[in-house]
């Protein structure tokens, strides 16, 4: 029962030669998916189908991509769970489910824009339930700048950009909220959209600015890496965040849902400690002004 199912500090961890095997799994199907995705991008992308909006698009490489990387995990690691964005898992009958996004970013994708990425993340636990799962390993890569982001539990997030050598990503000391370039995104339903929008207003005084990139994965990897300050958004699923939520971690970030919750669809707060808890608390007049308690 949903209830009963472990909390995600109470899981436990793969060994740590698992997660380095984990990790190394991530980044080579992340990559390779990432190829797939440019390389054979076609000239007149269209698009396959509409999930749960007409602008919810999925492309013929997302699907492409996720056949990839499900068939690559599928003869390395059969006893593993898989959870894609663009069709149902697979039960795990190991302790591990591989969580991934083909093509975070679609739109940006469709449209060619360079910020999209794959995503891999394996993770412990049930991830449809938030809040009793957390990421171990993982890899998110933008295949147009070649930049990987990658992390394993307890093993630094790392960056890793052409022939440059990985650089550790640790988290500097953030500036005040005011000064904070914070990142958002919005969902691809209209009304949750102009909610969104509501909440934004309540925001956007309080920062430097606001940027909406396009890849919630490429954003939380931006504030681990410093390109962001900060960033939240409603709406996210356990795909657009499961690798980039470690590489957060991993750094010395806080990733949290709303107020105490764990992240999830509800709310997704990430920052430096001391940053996150300034935009929690902007976070939380802005929801008031919005008609949210
Ligand atoms: C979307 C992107 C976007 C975010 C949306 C996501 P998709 O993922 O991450 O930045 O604002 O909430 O759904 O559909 O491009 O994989
Ligand atoms: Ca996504």
């Amino acid at each position: 029962m949903a209830s009963e199912a472990p909390q995600a500090g109470e899981l436990p961890l793969p060994s740590p030669g698992e997660l380095q095997e984990l990790e190394a799994l991530a980044v080579e199907l992340a990559v390779e998916a990432g190829r797939l995705i440019v390389d054979e991008r076609p000239v007149d992308l269209g698009v396959a189908k509409t999930k749960s909006t007409a602008t919810d698009i999925v492309t013929v490489m997302d699907q492409r991509a996720q056949d990839l990387l499900r068939s690559r995990l599928r003869a390395r690691r059969p006893e593993d769970g898989f959870l894609g964005e663009e069709e149902g898992g697979t039960a795990a009958s190991s302790h591990i489910t591989w969580v991934v996004d083909p093509i975070d970013g679609t739109v940006n994708y469709l449209y060619d824009i360079p910020s999209y990425a794959v995503s891999v993340a394996a993770v412990v636990g049930d991830p449809a339930e938030p809040g009793a799962w957390r990421p171990v390993a993982g890899a998110v890569v933008n295949p147009v700048t070649q930049e990987v982001f990658h992390a394993r539990a307890g093993g630094g997030a790392w960056q890793v950009a052409g022939s440059a050598e990985p650089r550790r990503l640790r988290m500097d000391a953030p500036p005040p909220l005011s000064q904070a370039l914070a990142g958002t995104g919005f969902g691809y339903d209209a009304e949750r959209r102009l909610w969104q929008a509501r909440v934004l207003t309540g925001v956007i005084g309080q920062v430097r600015d606001i940027r909406r990139i396009g890849s919630a994965a490429l954003d939380i990897c931006a504030v681990a890496a410093g390109t962001l300050d900060c960033y939240y958004e409603r709406g996210l699923n356990a795909w657009d965040m499961a690798a980039a939520w470690l590489v957060l971690v991993e750094a010395g970030g806080r990733f949290t849902g709303f107020a105490g919750q764990p992240p999830g669809a509800a709310m997704v707060v990430a920052g430096a400690p001391a940053l996150h808890g300034q935009l929690e608390t902007a976070l939380l007049a802005a929801l008031r002004a919005a008609g949210e308690e």
